[in-house]
């Protein structure tokens, strides 16, 4: 039996990945399916808490009870997450989001030239929404987690974004081609700010989920 431990509360959790059009036709993704980040919203709804999934792309059934909010670019994403987050208990931001877009959109297709080399794709920032939603708590005591998908030095790069996102918990999970991403189950270790590690063995990303919301859980008390 699943304790109600976030009855009242409510959580904003962000899934998927961020698609960034070059023209009507192609863009700029990454291979997130959305998984991990639905895992956390039904287990929160099942822990009693109102949850409000904002999914990028994800193409995955709706869980039940749970609010959502579709989006498709980054900078939708930041509206829908500082919107949701402005009465959330917790924000989690397990969505895989693009760092940099287009700077130009092509209302119509690009079309190659016949004996042409392509033009390049030149990219412009996009905002860091996690930096800016844990920089600036829309309610004091709320809890920001992040997600860190990481090819290399894991753990080290995990601790480096830790610091400079500033966020409370940080998720540090390892990707590749065919790795985490579309997967059922993941393995991470969930660095604190406060100095702790919570090594999360391979398993469902359900559990991966629970042990989240244990940790948040504990914050915001
Ligand atoms: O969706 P699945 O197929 O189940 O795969 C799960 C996952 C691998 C996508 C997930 O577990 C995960 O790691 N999500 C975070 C992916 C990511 O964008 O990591 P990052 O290291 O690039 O970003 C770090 C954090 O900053 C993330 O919480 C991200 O949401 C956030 N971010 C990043 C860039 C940006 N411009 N704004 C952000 O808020």
């Amino acid at each position: 039996v699943t304790e109600p431990d976030l009855k009242g509360r409510h959580v904003v959790v962000s899934a998927g990945g961020t698609r960034e059009p070059l023209d009507p036709v192609r863009f700029l993704g990454n291979r997130s399916s959305g998984k991990q980040g639905y895992a956390l919203a039904r287990t929160a709804a099942a822990r009693g808490a109102r949850v409000t999934l904002i999914a990028a792309n994800t193409g995955l059934p709706d869980p039940a009870g749970v609010d959502i909010v579709p989006v498709g670019t980054a900078v939708q994403l930041r509206e829908a997450v500082l919107k949701a987050a402005e009465d959330a208990d917790a924000v989690v931001m397990a969505a895989a989001v693009a760092d940099f877009r287009p700077e130009t959109y092509a209302a119509g297709k690009i079309k190659k030239k016949d004996g042409q080399d392509p033009e390049p794709i030149v990219l412009v920032r996009n905002p860091d929404i996690l930096a800016e939603v844990s920089a600036d708590r829309a309610r004091p005591g709320q809890v920001v987690v992040g997600f860190a998908a990481e090819t290399d030095d894991v753990l080290a790069n995990g601790r480096t974004k830790l610091a400079r996102k500033g966020c409370d918990l940080l998720v540090v999970n390892e990707v590749g081609e065919r790795k985490t991403f579309g997967a059922e189950e993941n393995e991470a270790v969930v660095l604190g700010a406060d100095g702790t590690e919570t090594p999360v063995p391979h398993g469902p990303k359900e559990a991966l989920a629970e042990i989240v919301w244990d940790l948040v859980a504990r914050r915001m008390k």
